[in-house]
């Protein structure tokens, strides 16, 4: 069995004490880069960091074979494994089963800050590998009811600046407001409340975007 437990948005606050206690205990741990960073310092077996996909499938194989010699192997996600992360999780399943650790997903944070409520609300992410038509039509499915929207964009092609292009070819009003929560957890975390005709700039790979329903 392998774990999948969540390390929460980034601030080493977030971080459950029930993840943190599993991922002392470990034998091996593994994750991209923003996940690892969390619980340095808190890791004691072996760590291994995906750089690529092929490293990360890889990897995978190699936990499932140790977990069956009776290893305790964890890979960590960042926020809750639930949230966006339904391919890594699949991927896993195909080499065992799998148990998975909550933590507070970026998601969560976003929608405390903004005061949306989740069953009020649209999640849907771009932070995928292969197509994101069928997203794309959700969203406009969205803005037509009229529902809050959290959207999670794809770096890098697929960012805030590109979703309010998106929005703006398929006519939605270029007074559309909308919130992007850039870095949140972190010491340099914004919070940029903007139009999608005025929406402009780069934002980093941790960005989250909130449309509020208007009432
Ligand atoms: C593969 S998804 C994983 C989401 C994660 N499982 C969660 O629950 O937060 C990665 C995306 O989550 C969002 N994200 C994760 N951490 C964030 C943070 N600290 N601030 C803003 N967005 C964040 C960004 O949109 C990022 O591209």
């Amino acid at each position: 069995m392998i774990t999948v437990a969540g390390v929460g948005p980034g601030g080493k606050e977030y971080l459950t004490e029930k993840v943190a206690f599993i991922v002392q205990k470990a034998d091996i741990v593994a994750g991209w880069n923003h996940a690892l960073k969390v619980i340095e310092g808190v890791i004691q077996g072996e760590k291994i960091q995906f750089t690529s996909h092929e490293k990360e499938e890889e990897t995978i194989a190699y936990l499932a074979q140790e977990a069956r010699k009776g290893k305790k192997c964890i890979i960590c996600t960042v926020g809750d494994p639930n949230f966006s992360d339904y391919q890594l999780l699949e991927k896993t399943r195909k080499y065992d089963e799998i148990e998975i650790v909550p933590g507070i997903s970026s998601v969560q944070v976003a929608a405390s800050l903004a005061q949306v409520s989740l069953e009020h609300t649209y999640f849907i992410t771009f932070h995928k590998s292969g197509s994101i038509e069928g997203e794309k039509e959700e969203l406009l499915e969205g803005i037509q009811k009229g529902k809050n929207l959290i959207l999670l964009p794809r770096p890098y092609d697929f960012m805030p600046q590109d979703i309010a292009n998106f929005l703006i070819e398929h006519g939605v009003n270029a007074s559309l407001k909308v919130t992007i929560f850039e870095n949140l957890t972190f010491k340099d975390e914004r919070k940029i409340k903007t139009t999608i005709g005025e929406l402009g700039g780069k934002f980093s790979d941790l960005s989250i975007i909130v449309i509020k329903a208007s009432k």
